[in-house]
Protein backbone atom coordinates (compact mmCIF):
# COMPACT_ATOMS: atom_id res chain seq x y z
CA UNK A 1 0.00 0.00 0.00
CA UNK A 2 2.88 2.25 0.72
CA UNK A 3 3.80 2.57 -3.01
CA UNK A 4 0.13 3.16 -3.68
CA UNK A 5 0.22 6.33 -2.09
CA UNK A 6 3.71 7.59 -3.35
CA UNK A 7 2.03 7.29 -6.33
CA UNK A 8 -0.81 9.03 -5.04
CA UNK A 9 1.20 11.84 -4.04
CA UNK A 10 3.15 12.16 -6.94
CA UNK A 11 -0.10 12.06 -9.56
CA UNK A 12 -1.80 14.57 -7.51
CA UNK A 13 1.85 16.89 -7.95
CA UNK A 14 1.99 16.26 -11.52
CA UNK A 15 -1.50 17.51 -11.87
CA UNK A 16 -0.23 21.07 -11.09
CA UNK A 17 3.30 21.15 -11.51
CA UNK A 18 4.25 20.87 -15.46
CA UNK A 19 7.77 21.44 -14.68
CA UNK A 20 7.88 18.32 -12.42
CA UNK A 21 10.28 15.64 -12.86
CA UNK A 22 10.71 14.54 -16.61
CA UNK A 23 12.93 11.73 -16.51
CA UNK A 24 12.60 10.30 -20.02
CA UNK A 25 13.69 13.14 -21.76
CA UNK A 26 10.64 15.24 -23.40
CA UNK A 27 7.98 13.02 -21.87
CA UNK A 28 4.42 14.77 -22.24
CA UNK A 29 2.76 15.12 -19.04
CA UNK A 30 -1.31 14.57 -18.52
CA UNK A 31 -3.79 16.91 -19.90
CA UNK A 32 -7.29 17.48 -18.24
CA UNK A 33 -10.21 15.57 -19.87
CA UNK A 34 -14.00 17.11 -19.54
CA UNK A 35 -16.91 15.11 -20.45
CA UNK A 36 -20.07 17.11 -21.16
CA UNK A 37 -23.40 15.49 -21.36
CA UNK A 38 -21.69 12.63 -23.13
CA UNK A 39 -24.35 10.65 -24.58
CA UNK A 40 -24.39 7.02 -26.84
CA UNK A 41 -27.19 5.83 -28.22
CA UNK A 42 -27.03 2.30 -29.90
CA UNK A 43 -28.90 2.21 -33.18
CA UNK A 44 -32.18 0.25 -32.65
CA UNK A 45 -31.90 0.63 -28.64
CA UNK A 46 -34.13 2.98 -26.90
CA UNK A 47 -32.49 3.75 -23.59
CA UNK A 48 -28.94 4.92 -24.19
CA UNK A 49 -25.90 2.75 -23.47
CA UNK A 50 -24.26 6.03 -21.48
CA UNK A 51 -26.76 8.81 -20.83
CA UNK A 52 -26.07 12.68 -19.86
CA UNK A 53 -22.68 11.71 -18.28
CA UNK A 54 -20.17 14.64 -17.18
CA UNK A 55 -17.26 14.66 -15.20
CA UNK A 56 -13.53 16.17 -15.18
CA UNK A 57 -10.22 14.43 -14.61
CA UNK A 58 -7.24 16.61 -13.61
CA UNK A 59 -4.17 16.06 -15.41
CA UNK A 60 -1.74 13.95 -14.00
CA UNK A 61 -4.51 11.90 -11.84
CA UNK A 62 -5.35 8.28 -12.20
CA UNK A 63 -9.35 7.35 -12.74
CA UNK A 64 -10.95 4.54 -12.35
CA UNK A 65 -14.47 4.08 -13.83
CA UNK A 66 -15.78 0.64 -11.66
CA UNK A 67 -19.55 -0.62 -11.82
CA UNK A 68 -21.20 -3.76 -13.09
CA UNK A 69 -20.90 -5.41 -16.32
CA UNK A 70 -22.75 -3.85 -18.97
CA UNK A 71 -23.31 -0.40 -17.46
CA UNK A 72 -21.48 1.39 -19.83
CA UNK A 73 -17.61 1.89 -18.39
CA UNK A 74 -16.40 0.75 -21.98
CA UNK A 75 -18.65 2.77 -23.88
CA UNK A 76 -17.37 5.95 -22.13
CA UNK A 77 -14.23 4.85 -22.55
CA UNK A 78 -14.07 4.58 -26.00
CA UNK A 79 -15.85 7.81 -26.53
CA UNK A 80 -12.76 9.61 -25.36
CA UNK A 81 -10.69 8.65 -28.41
CA UNK A 82 -14.04 8.45 -30.26
CA UNK A 83 -13.62 4.55 -30.79
CA UNK A 84 -17.41 4.97 -30.65
CA UNK A 85 -18.92 7.85 -31.38
CA UNK A 86 -20.86 10.09 -29.15
CA UNK A 87 -24.92 10.85 -30.56
CA UNK A 88 -24.28 13.78 -27.96
CA UNK A 89 -22.18 15.73 -25.30
CA UNK A 90 -18.79 17.32 -26.00
CA UNK A 91 -15.47 15.98 -24.80
CA UNK A 92 -12.27 17.99 -24.23
CA UNK A 93 -8.99 17.31 -23.84
CA UNK A 94 -6.94 20.62 -22.17
CA UNK A 95 -9.79 22.57 -22.72
CA UNK A 96 -9.84 21.57 -26.52
CA UNK A 97 -13.09 20.35 -28.21
CA UNK A 98 -12.17 17.45 -29.74
CA UNK A 99 -15.57 16.12 -30.30
CA UNK A 100 -15.55 16.84 -33.67
CA UNK A 101 -11.42 16.04 -34.84
CA UNK A 102 -9.91 14.01 -37.03
CA UNK A 103 -9.99 10.65 -34.94
CA UNK A 104 -6.47 9.97 -36.00
CA UNK A 105 -4.78 12.71 -34.90
CA UNK A 106 -7.21 12.70 -31.72
CA UNK A 107 -5.25 9.46 -31.19
CA UNK A 108 -1.93 10.76 -31.00
CA UNK A 109 -3.20 12.74 -27.71
CA UNK A 110 -5.12 9.36 -26.47
CA UNK A 111 -3.00 6.02 -25.81
CA UNK A 112 -5.48 2.98 -25.92
CA UNK A 113 -4.63 -0.32 -24.12
CA UNK A 114 -6.78 -3.34 -23.64
CA UNK A 115 -7.60 -6.73 -21.70
CA UNK A 116 -5.04 -9.24 -23.34
CA UNK A 117 -3.19 -6.56 -24.99
CA UNK A 118 -4.92 -6.54 -28.52
CA UNK A 119 -1.85 -7.00 -29.91
CA UNK A 120 -1.31 -8.35 -33.61
CA UNK A 121 -0.26 -11.65 -33.46
CA UNK A 122 1.25 -11.32 -37.27
CA UNK A 123 3.37 -8.44 -36.06
CA UNK A 124 6.54 -8.09 -34.01
CA UNK A 125 6.94 -6.60 -30.50
CA UNK A 126 8.65 -3.75 -32.12
CA UNK A 127 6.23 -3.87 -34.88
CA UNK A 128 3.00 -3.88 -32.59
CA UNK A 129 5.04 -0.83 -30.56
CA UNK A 130 5.86 1.37 -33.33
CA UNK A 131 2.31 1.29 -34.50
CA UNK A 132 1.02 4.74 -33.69
CA UNK A 133 4.42 6.47 -33.95
CA UNK A 134 4.27 5.02 -37.90
CA UNK A 135 1.12 5.97 -38.12
CA UNK A 136 1.58 9.44 -37.61
CA UNK A 137 4.79 9.87 -39.78
CA UNK A 138 7.72 9.78 -37.16
CA UNK A 139 11.24 9.12 -39.03
CA UNK A 140 12.48 5.66 -38.94
CA UNK A 141 15.31 6.38 -36.61
CA UNK A 142 12.72 7.88 -34.03
CA UNK A 143 10.71 5.28 -34.29
CA UNK A 144 13.54 2.72 -33.54
CA UNK A 145 14.74 4.51 -30.68
CA UNK A 146 11.43 5.15 -29.03
CA UNK A 147 10.44 1.57 -29.19
CA UNK A 148 13.70 0.68 -27.39
CA UNK A 149 12.98 3.22 -24.86
CA UNK A 150 9.29 1.41 -24.56
CA UNK A 151 10.30 -1.47 -24.05
CA UNK A 152 12.68 -0.39 -20.70
CA UNK A 153 10.16 1.25 -19.67
CA UNK A 154 8.14 -1.56 -19.06
CA UNK A 155 10.77 -3.46 -17.87
CA UNK A 156 11.21 -5.96 -20.97
CA UNK A 157 14.85 -6.48 -22.35
CA UNK A 158 15.00 -4.62 -25.92
CA UNK A 159 17.55 -6.65 -26.91
CA UNK A 160 15.42 -10.25 -26.26
CA UNK A 161 12.37 -9.28 -26.98
CA UNK A 162 12.09 -6.57 -29.96
CA UNK A 163 12.05 -9.34 -32.43
CA UNK A 164 9.49 -11.64 -30.98
CA UNK A 165 5.82 -12.41 -31.82
CA UNK A 166 3.03 -12.24 -29.37
CA UNK A 167 2.57 -15.48 -29.16
CA UNK A 168 6.25 -15.83 -28.00
CA UNK A 169 5.36 -14.23 -24.90
CA UNK A 170 3.60 -14.77 -21.53
CA UNK A 171 0.06 -12.88 -20.59
CA UNK A 172 2.33 -10.33 -18.94
CA UNK A 173 4.46 -9.82 -20.92
CA UNK A 174 2.05 -9.29 -23.98
CA UNK A 175 0.40 -6.72 -21.29
CA UNK A 176 3.61 -4.77 -20.77
CA UNK A 177 3.88 -4.68 -24.51
CA UNK A 178 0.49 -3.53 -25.01
CA UNK A 179 0.96 -0.37 -22.50
CA UNK A 180 3.84 0.17 -24.29
CA UNK A 181 2.38 0.59 -27.56
CA UNK A 182 -0.52 2.47 -25.94
CA UNK A 183 2.24 5.29 -24.61
CA UNK A 184 4.57 4.96 -27.88
CA UNK A 185 3.58 8.13 -29.52
CA UNK A 186 3.41 9.57 -25.95
CA UNK A 187 0.00 10.55 -25.66
CA UNK A 188 -0.79 12.91 -22.61
CA UNK A 189 -3.90 10.25 -21.99
CA UNK A 190 -3.93 6.77 -21.53
CA UNK A 191 -7.04 4.89 -21.78
CA UNK A 192 -6.97 1.75 -20.56
CA UNK A 193 -10.00 -1.26 -20.49
CA UNK A 194 -9.45 -3.99 -17.87
CA UNK A 195 -5.91 -4.03 -19.12
CA UNK A 196 -4.87 -6.96 -16.47
CA UNK A 197 -8.64 -8.74 -16.55
CA UNK A 198 -7.02 -11.91 -18.84
CA UNK A 199 -3.74 -12.40 -16.28
CA UNK A 200 -3.24 -14.32 -13.58
CA UNK A 201 -3.84 -13.10 -10.08
CA UNK A 202 0.05 -12.25 -9.19
CA UNK A 203 0.82 -11.19 -12.75
CA UNK A 204 -1.88 -8.99 -12.16
CA UNK A 205 -0.24 -7.96 -9.05
CA UNK A 206 2.93 -6.84 -10.77
CA UNK A 207 1.44 -5.02 -13.74
CA UNK A 208 -0.62 -3.08 -10.64
CA UNK A 209 2.62 -2.26 -9.38
CA UNK A 210 4.50 -1.41 -12.44
CA UNK A 211 1.89 1.16 -13.77
CA UNK A 212 2.06 2.75 -10.21
CA UNK A 213 5.90 3.00 -10.75
CA UNK A 214 5.11 4.28 -14.63
CA UNK A 215 2.79 6.80 -13.92
CA UNK A 216 5.01 7.62 -10.91
CA UNK A 217 7.45 8.66 -13.60
CA UNK A 218 5.21 9.47 -16.51
CA UNK A 219 2.39 11.86 -14.67
CA UNK A 220 -0.10 11.18 -17.65
CA UNK A 221 -3.65 11.35 -17.16
CA UNK A 222 -5.16 7.71 -16.84
CA UNK A 223 -8.39 6.78 -16.65
CA UNK A 224 -9.11 2.90 -16.22
CA UNK A 225 -12.07 0.92 -16.81
CA UNK A 226 -12.36 -2.52 -13.71
CA UNK A 227 -15.20 -4.15 -12.54
CA UNK A 228 -12.25 -4.85 -9.85
CA UNK A 229 -13.26 -2.75 -6.61
CA UNK A 230 -9.57 -3.99 -5.28
CA UNK A 231 -7.87 -2.80 -8.20
CA UNK A 232 -9.76 0.22 -8.14
CA UNK A 233 -8.66 1.17 -4.27
CA UNK A 234 -5.14 0.21 -5.39
CA UNK A 235 -4.35 2.10 -8.96
CA UNK A 236 -6.96 5.70 -8.51
CA UNK A 237 -6.59 8.89 -7.44
CA UNK A 238 -10.30 9.04 -7.53
CA UNK A 239 -12.89 6.66 -8.65
CA UNK A 240 -16.00 6.95 -10.22
CA UNK A 241 -18.43 3.97 -9.51
CA UNK A 242 -20.62 3.98 -12.57
CA UNK A 243 -24.47 2.02 -12.31
CA UNK A 244 -27.08 1.84 -15.28
CA UNK A 245 -26.53 3.89 -18.11
CA UNK A 246 -22.94 5.34 -17.06
CA UNK A 247 -24.69 7.35 -14.49
CA UNK A 248 -22.22 8.40 -11.62
CA UNK A 249 -22.83 7.09 -8.24
CA UNK A 250 -19.98 8.49 -6.66
CA UNK A 251 -17.00 9.81 -7.76
CA UNK A 252 -14.80 10.70 -5.25
CA UNK A 253 -11.00 9.44 -3.57
CA UNK A 254 -10.93 5.91 -2.29
CA UNK A 255 -10.46 7.18 1.27
CA UNK A 256 -14.37 8.75 0.92
CA UNK A 257 -15.97 5.74 -0.88
CA UNK A 258 -14.45 3.24 1.18
CA UNK A 259 -15.61 5.28 4.08
CA UNK A 260 -18.63 7.29 3.15
CA UNK A 261 -20.15 5.26 0.00
CA UNK A 262 -22.63 7.58 -1.21
CA UNK A 263 -25.66 5.06 -1.02
CA UNK A 264 -26.41 1.67 -1.28
CA UNK A 265 -25.33 1.12 -4.99
CA UNK A 266 -22.24 1.81 -3.80
CA UNK A 267 -21.48 0.45 -0.64
CA UNK A 268 -23.16 -2.67 -1.90
CA UNK A 269 -20.53 -2.78 -4.88
CA UNK A 270 -17.34 -2.20 -2.47
CA UNK A 271 -18.50 -5.13 -0.88
CA UNK A 272 -17.47 -7.41 2.04
CA UNK A 273 -13.94 -6.65 1.80
CA UNK A 274 -14.37 -2.83 2.94
CA UNK A 275 -13.77 -4.28 6.63
CA UNK A 276 -9.80 -4.67 6.37
CA UNK A 277 -9.13 -2.49 3.38
CA UNK A 278 -10.94 0.35 6.12
CA UNK A 279 -8.36 -0.90 8.64
CA UNK A 280 -6.13 1.04 6.56
CA UNK A 281 -7.86 3.95 6.64
CA UNK A 282 -8.55 4.18 9.93
CA UNK A 283 -6.56 5.31 12.40
CA UNK A 284 -5.58 5.48 15.89
CA UNK A 285 -7.47 8.94 16.79
CA UNK A 286 -10.08 7.30 15.83
CA UNK A 287 -10.60 4.44 18.13
CA UNK A 288 -10.59 4.58 22.46
CA UNK A 289 -6.77 5.70 23.50
CA UNK A 290 -7.32 4.72 27.51
CA UNK A 291 -4.98 5.72 30.39
CA UNK A 292 -2.44 3.08 31.53
CA UNK A 293 -0.47 3.30 35.11
CA UNK A 294 3.00 4.65 34.41
CA UNK A 295 6.02 5.18 36.54
CA UNK A 296 9.02 6.90 34.91
CA UNK A 297 12.70 6.05 35.58
CA UNK A 298 13.26 8.69 37.78
CA UNK A 299 10.96 7.74 40.23
CA UNK A 300 12.59 6.07 44.01
CA UNK A 301 12.24 2.55 43.82
CA UNK A 302 9.69 2.33 46.33
CA UNK A 303 7.18 4.05 44.49
CA UNK A 304 7.02 1.98 41.66
CA UNK A 305 6.89 -1.12 43.81
CA UNK A 306 3.68 0.68 45.61
CA UNK A 307 2.67 1.55 42.13
CA UNK A 308 2.86 -2.10 40.88
CA UNK A 309 1.56 -3.66 43.70
CA UNK A 310 -1.75 -1.05 43.76
CA UNK A 311 -2.77 -1.05 40.15
CA UNK A 312 -5.37 -3.16 38.86
CA UNK A 313 -3.36 -4.09 35.53
CA UNK A 314 -0.95 -7.33 35.74
CA UNK A 315 2.20 -4.62 34.39
CA UNK A 316 2.37 -0.78 34.20
CA UNK A 317 4.53 1.40 32.01
CA UNK A 318 8.47 2.46 32.44
CA UNK A 319 8.72 5.74 30.99
CA UNK A 320 12.43 7.13 30.16
CA UNK A 321 13.48 10.82 30.97
CA UNK A 322 12.09 12.57 28.32
CA UNK A 323 8.57 10.01 29.30
CA UNK A 324 9.02 8.37 26.18
CA UNK A 325 7.34 4.44 26.76
CA UNK A 326 10.41 2.34 27.77
CA UNK A 327 9.74 -1.04 29.28
CA UNK A 328 6.50 -2.40 30.18
CA UNK A 329 7.22 -3.82 33.90
CA UNK A 330 5.62 -7.22 35.10
CA UNK A 331 5.27 -7.75 39.13
CA UNK A 332 7.64 -10.09 39.84
CA UNK A 333 10.21 -8.56 37.39
CA UNK A 334 11.91 -6.19 39.80
CA UNK A 335 11.92 -8.92 42.52
CA UNK A 336 14.04 -11.23 40.35
CA UNK A 337 16.18 -8.29 38.95
CA UNK A 338 16.96 -7.71 42.65
CA UNK A 339 15.59 -4.10 42.14
CA UNK A 340 17.70 -3.04 39.09
CA UNK A 341 15.67 -1.11 36.60
CA UNK A 342 17.88 -1.84 34.18
CA UNK A 343 17.74 -5.26 34.03
CA UNK A 344 14.29 -5.59 35.17
CA UNK A 345 10.95 -5.68 32.52
CA UNK A 346 10.63 -6.20 28.80
CA UNK A 347 11.79 -3.38 26.23
CA UNK A 348 8.79 -1.66 24.63
CA UNK A 349 9.09 -2.76 20.95
CA UNK A 350 6.91 -0.62 19.03
CA UNK A 351 4.98 2.25 19.74
CA UNK A 352 2.10 4.06 17.13
CA UNK A 353 1.13 7.57 16.79
CA UNK A 354 -2.21 9.18 17.18
CA UNK A 355 -2.13 9.44 13.03
CA UNK A 356 -0.76 5.77 12.58
CA UNK A 357 -3.46 3.11 10.91
CA UNK A 358 -5.12 0.55 12.95
CA UNK A 359 -3.16 -1.98 10.64
CA UNK A 360 -0.56 -0.38 12.00
CA UNK A 361 -1.54 -0.40 15.33
CA UNK A 362 -2.32 -4.39 15.16
CA UNK A 363 0.76 -5.19 13.60
CA UNK A 364 2.34 -3.65 16.77
CA UNK A 365 0.37 -5.46 18.72
CA UNK A 366 0.92 -8.21 17.75
CA UNK A 367 5.07 -8.37 18.20
CA UNK A 368 4.38 -6.97 21.94
CA UNK A 369 3.88 -9.23 24.41
CA UNK A 370 1.77 -7.21 26.31
CA UNK A 371 -1.23 -7.03 24.34
CA UNK A 372 -1.44 -3.07 24.16
CA UNK A 373 0.04 -0.70 22.24
CA UNK A 374 1.77 2.59 23.14
CA UNK A 375 0.57 6.02 21.92
CA UNK A 376 3.10 8.45 21.71
CA UNK A 377 3.24 12.35 20.87
CA UNK A 378 5.04 14.04 18.58
CA UNK A 379 8.49 14.15 20.50
CA UNK A 380 8.00 10.41 21.29
CA UNK A 381 6.18 11.21 24.57
CA UNK A 382 3.65 8.88 26.53
CA UNK A 383 -0.18 9.70 26.05
CA UNK A 384 -1.95 6.44 26.48
CA UNK A 385 -2.40 2.78 24.90
CA UNK A 386 -4.69 0.62 22.47
CA UNK A 387 -5.51 -2.66 23.49
CA UNK A 388 -5.97 -5.65 21.70
CA UNK A 389 -9.81 -5.53 22.96
CA UNK A 390 -9.90 -2.31 21.70
CA UNK A 391 -9.11 -3.16 18.46
CA UNK A 392 -10.17 -6.22 17.83
CA UNK A 393 -14.29 -4.68 18.88
CA UNK A 394 -13.12 -1.96 16.28
CA UNK A 395 -12.18 -4.87 12.83
CA UNK A 396 -15.36 -6.70 14.44
CA UNK A 397 -18.12 -3.54 14.37
CA UNK A 398 -16.46 -3.00 10.28
CA UNK A 399 -16.81 -6.23 9.55
CA UNK A 400 -20.34 -6.88 11.02
CA UNK A 401 -21.65 -3.47 9.51
CA UNK A 402 -19.91 -4.54 5.77
CA UNK A 403 -21.63 -8.43 6.29
CA UNK A 404 -24.77 -6.52 7.03
CA UNK A 405 -24.82 -3.95 3.92
CA UNK A 406 -23.44 -6.96 1.60
CA UNK A 407 -26.59 -9.27 2.30
CA UNK A 408 -28.87 -6.38 2.07
CA UNK A 409 -27.52 -5.50 -1.42
CA UNK A 410 -26.38 -8.93 -3.24
CA UNK A 411 -30.14 -9.24 -3.53
CA UNK A 412 -30.20 -5.97 -5.39
CA UNK A 413 -27.16 -6.58 -7.50
CA UNK A 414 -28.19 -9.81 -8.28
CA UNK A 415 -31.27 -8.84 -9.96
CA UNK A 416 -29.41 -6.20 -11.85
CA UNK A 417 -27.13 -8.29 -13.65
CA UNK A 418 -30.11 -10.83 -14.43
CA UNK A 419 -32.00 -7.96 -15.82
CA UNK A 420 -29.04 -6.32 -17.90
CA UNK A 421 -27.97 -10.17 -19.32
CA UNK A 422 -31.63 -10.23 -20.44
CA UNK A 423 -31.26 -7.47 -22.23
CA UNK A 424 -28.37 -8.16 -23.50
CA UNK A 425 -29.46 -11.51 -24.74
CA UNK A 426 -32.44 -9.30 -26.50
CA UNK A 427 -30.30 -7.96 -28.35
CA UNK A 428 -31.65 -4.72 -30.81
CA UNK A 429 -34.68 -5.10 -29.27
CA UNK A 430 -36.62 -2.36 -27.42
CA UNK A 431 -36.69 -4.52 -24.13
CA UNK A 432 -33.79 -2.69 -22.62
CA UNK A 433 -35.31 0.17 -21.18
CA UNK A 434 -37.85 -2.28 -19.24
CA UNK A 435 -35.01 -4.72 -18.05
CA UNK A 436 -32.58 -1.91 -16.72
CA UNK A 437 -35.19 0.53 -15.88
CA UNK A 438 -37.49 -1.75 -13.64
CA UNK A 439 -34.20 -2.43 -11.74
CA UNK A 440 -33.21 0.82 -11.32
CA UNK A 441 -35.54 1.59 -9.49
CA UNK A 442 -34.83 -0.66 -6.66
N1 LIG B 1 -21.92 -2.08 -30.39
C1 LIG B 1 -22.99 -2.15 -29.59
N2 LIG B 1 -24.23 -2.19 -30.09
C2 LIG B 1 -25.31 -2.23 -29.30
N3 LIG B 1 -25.26 -2.23 -27.96
C3 LIG B 1 -24.05 -2.19 -27.37
C4 LIG B 1 -22.85 -2.14 -28.16
N4 LIG B 1 -21.80 -2.10 -27.31
C5 LIG B 1 -22.30 -2.12 -26.05
N5 LIG B 1 -23.66 -2.17 -26.09
C6 LIG B 1 -24.56 -2.15 -24.93
O1 LIG B 1 -24.31 -0.98 -24.20
C7 LIG B 1 -24.32 -1.22 -22.81
C8 LIG B 1 -23.00 -0.81 -22.19
O2 LIG B 1 -21.97 -1.65 -22.69
P1 LIG B 1 -20.45 -1.47 -22.27
O3 LIG B 1 -20.09 -0.04 -22.41
O4 LIG B 1 -19.65 -2.47 -23.04
O5 LIG B 1 -20.51 -1.88 -20.73
P2 LIG B 1 -19.31 -2.28 -19.72
O6 LIG B 1 -18.02 -1.96 -20.34
O7 LIG B 1 -19.61 -1.49 -18.49
O8 LIG B 1 -19.49 -3.75 -19.45
C9 LIG B 1 -24.65 -2.69 -22.62
O9 LIG B 1 -26.01 -2.82 -22.40
C10 LIG B 1 -24.26 -3.28 -23.96
O10 LIG B 1 -25.04 -4.41 -24.23
MG1 LIG C 1 -16.40 -3.26 -20.85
Amino acid sequence: MSETSTSRTASTSGATATSGATPTSGTTTGATIELENLTKRYPGHPSPAVDNVSMEIKAGEIVIFVGPSGCGKSTTLKMINRLIEPTGGRIRINGEDVTDMDPVKLRRKVGYAIQASGLFPHMTVAQNIALVPRMIGWPKARIRNRVEEMLDLVGLDPGEFHGRYPRQLSGGQQQRVGVARALAADPPVLLMDEPFGAVDPITRDHLQDELIRLQHELHKTIVFVTHDFDEAIKLGDRIAVLREHSHIAQFDTPEAILTNPADDFVSGFVGAGAALKRLNLTRVRDVEITDYPTVTVDDPLQEIFNKLRSSNTNEILLLDKRGRPYKWLRRGDLMRAKGSLARAGTLVSDTVTRDATLRDALEAVLMDSSGRVAVTGRRGEYTGVVDVETLMNSVHELLEADRLEAMAHRHDLEELRAAQTHAEQEGVGGIVEGGVGGVKKA
